[in-house]
């Protein structure tokens, strides 16, 4: 076994099979926030990364993705069901996220966690070179540290949690907490997006564990574990890039013209998911056209959503609801050949997202809670001709960035309307002026700043004997 100086854990690989034209089968580098947020980083270090391929068969082996060494971890239908839709996505996700809806508690679905994070240890630990440096990723994974320093104390390791981390009135509902947050101190460096994040976190564990905690030292025995905001972002000149070239240019116009026109195109990107507030947000636009404020040949509406985690029933009932309120709009509202919803539920093409992130007068990123929101970041970075607004959610960890956003509420439906009015009639200098600053923000702030900061905190990190710790 071939071992690599820096290892890369999350609970999905980077990549996704795929039939081609002819029939062949092929894996592919898929496309989508994490996968994005560190594929320039290792395009220039030598790594592994330790995930999960999809499916429920044996683990495939995989080619090399651009360099990176692909560890497949297999997941059988019962850990599919009990780790990745039952732990991870019914208890921890809605837990973590303001438990807008009900995280469930299962005894088995605990058992099916422990069982996949010691998996993934086991493969990080195997794969890892000595010294080297293992870098896990999410709430999949929360347990992943401790174990990997059981088996391997020779290693630095770093966690970084792309979701909010919540605060202990929330996290105390959680029957398994200490072993959790256990889990988590196992790392050198936890990052957070958010400073509220990691304050929750020191809470916590002086609560749950008493140990010594500060928002960014924690003291476990003779260790010290750092701990900080490191908010995520996106590869700014990737994305300017794929924004001006011409035939991502056409195309916009193109759009705008099968849109038919509109003085005002209004645009939301969202996965499918119950955190994205788009109920909330269709409920603004039905009211804003019955009370005739949004007329339908003036505005357009394009809600993009990318179907997710499908067979999880809250999932389901979402999708049904979302469906329902779009087709009672477009049908109290539309008008032959004149939609009020462009609705399209479906995986998007790079170009095509780009294109019609170029065709938005205005982004409507309104999630009810979500740790970053990379689609916000995406629609900046996209604007190359310097106009747009964005109107964002408080709730979003983009927001502590991109202060120079239409800033809403998203649960107060007077104020999300009114937020909406004002960014569809700002005027051009306000909305350049915003756009201007928040440009600026992202180029100094991308995801190389992002994944440069956090390595370089973790490599002045150690818990070894010998190592100094500084401060
Ligand atoms: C969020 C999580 C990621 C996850 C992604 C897609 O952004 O933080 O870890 O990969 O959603 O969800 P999925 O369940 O399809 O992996």
């Amino acid at each position: 076994m071939r071992q690599s100086p820096l290892v890369l854990v999350a609970n999905r690989l980077p990549i996704d099979d795929s039939v081609a034209p002819d029939g062949a089968f092929e894996w592919r580098r898929s496309p989508g926030g994490l996968m994005n947020a560190l594929h320039p980083l290792l395009r220039h270090t030598p790594a592994t990364w330790v995930g999960w391929a999809g499916g429920t068969g044996p683990a495939p082996h995989l080619p090399d993705v651009d360099g990176v060494r692909m560890r497949a971890v297999p997941l059988n239908g019962e850990d599919f069901r009990d780790h990745y839709e039952g732990f991870a996505n019914a208890t921890l996700w809605p837990l973590y996220h303001d438990a807008v809806e009900q995280p469930e508690y299962h005894r088995r679905w605990w058992e099916a966690y422990q069982r996949v994070n010691q998996r993934f240890a086991e493969a990080a630990a195997e794969v890892a070179e000595p010294g080297g440096l293992v870098w896990v990723q999410d709430y999949h994974l929360q347990l992943v540290p401790g174990l990997l320093r059981d088996l391997r104390p020779d290693l630095r390791i770093g966690f970084f949690l792309h979701v909010p981390f919540p605060p202990p009135e929330l996290f105390m509902q959680l029957p398994r907490r200490a072993e959790l947050l256990r889990g988590m101190l196992g790392a050198d460096l936890i990052g957070f997006q958010r400073a509220q994040a990691a304050h929750n976190f020191a809470q916590l564990v002086t609560k749950v564990l008493d140990l010594p905690a500060t928002d960014r030292r924690i003291g476990v025995g003779d260790r010290v574990v750092r701990i900080g905001a490191f908010p995520v972002s996106i590869d700014t000149a990737e994305m300017a890039t794929l924004a001006a070239r011409p035939d991502v240019a056409d195309r916009a116009r193109r759009l705008r013209q099968d849109l038919g026109d509109p003085e005002r195109v209004i645009l939301s990107v969202d996965r499918m998911d119950y955190t994205k507030g788009i109920e909330q947000r269709l409920k603004a636009y039905h009211e804003l056209l019955a009370s005739g404020d949004v007329k339908v040949r003036d505005t357009v509406l394009v809600q993009v959503v990318v179907p997710s985690r499908d067979r999880v029933a809250q999932y389901q009932i979402l999708r049904d609801r979302v469906e329902h309120q779009v087709g009672r709009i477009n049908g109290e509202f539309g008008r032959v050949g004149e939609p009020a919803i462009h609705y399209l539920s479906q995986p998007f093409d790079p170009a095509e997202l780009v294109a019609l992130y170029r065709v938005a007068d205005v982004m409507a990123v309104t999630p009810l809670r979500d740790g970053m929101n990379l689609v916000a970041k995406e629609y900046v970075a996209a604007r190359v001709d310097g106009t747009g607004a964005l109107l964002l959610s408080e709730f979003a960890g983009a927001a502590a960035e991109l202060a120079q956003a239409y800033l809403v509420n998203p649960h107060d439906l007077d104020g999300l309307k009114a937020a909406l009015l004002a960014a569809l009639r700002a005027a051009p200098e306000d909305v350049a002026a915003r756009m201007r600053a928040m440009r600026e923000h992202l180029g100094r702030n991308d995801i190389h700043a992002w994944a440069g900061s956090y390595l370089s905190a973790l490599e002045e990190t150690t818990s070894l004997p010998g190592r100094r710790t500084t401060s």
